[in-house]
């Protein structure tokens, strides 16, 4: 697929067949995401990659929607604003920025490897920082199932409005 036909074919996945994806396909997933662009080159992400039951249950209880429980996989990518880059003229911290990057990079990546995927930020904060171990400093964004689609899951149809709808050129 070239990157065209691979975001038009990206859509939310939010039904999953129980089999795992093979290593092989994580690694080049969270290889996409180490590649990604971030302010002053800081990195400040970490990437977990969840999938032992006991983990998955408690990253599952901080999203109320059921289609999640058929995830055998779930990303998460979490960072300090301690170890993003900040603009010198006005505060601004980089490390939303920097993390959603590295997520999208991924996220296009799995659907190269025919992983289906789903931005999520409707989770319980709180508890989704317990469940995956992390400190008070860290931050996280989005998480994502990786897995692959449910026999005949039909994905909602792709709208969006057409660009020159969002569109100026100057
Ligand atoms: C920042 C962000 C947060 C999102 N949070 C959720 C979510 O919590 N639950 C969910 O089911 N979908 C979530 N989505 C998926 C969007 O609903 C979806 O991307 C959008 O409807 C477009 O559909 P598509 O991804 O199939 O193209 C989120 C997407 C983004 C970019």
């Amino acid at each position: 697929m070239d990157f065209h036909e691979l975001a038009a074919a990206r859509s939310s996945t939010r039904s999953f067949r129980p089999d795992p994806v093979s290593e092989e396909s994580l690694r080049r997933i969270l290889e996409a995401g180490r590649l990604a662009p971030s302010a002053k080159n800081l990195q400040p992400w970490r990437f977990a990659v969840v999938q032992s039951p006991d983990a998955l249950l408690r990253v599952r209880a901080c999203y109320s929607r059921d289609w999640l429980r058929t995830a055998p996989t779930i990303l998460a990518v979490s960072g300090r604003r301690s170890d993003a880059w900040v603009r010198s003229s006005d505060g601004y911290n980089s490390l939303e920025t920097d993390l959603t990057i590295a997520m999208d990079h991924m996220i296009l990546a799995a659907e190269e490897e025919g992983v289906g995927t789903c931005w999520i930020a409707a989770f319980d904060l709180p508890c989704l920082k317990t469940a995956l171990g992390l400190a008070g400093e860290d931050e996280i964004f989005a998480i994502t199932p990786l897995g692959y689609a449910a026999e005949g899951y039909a994905p909602v149809p792709k709208t969006r409005r057409p660009l020159e709808a969002s569109l100026t050129w100057l």
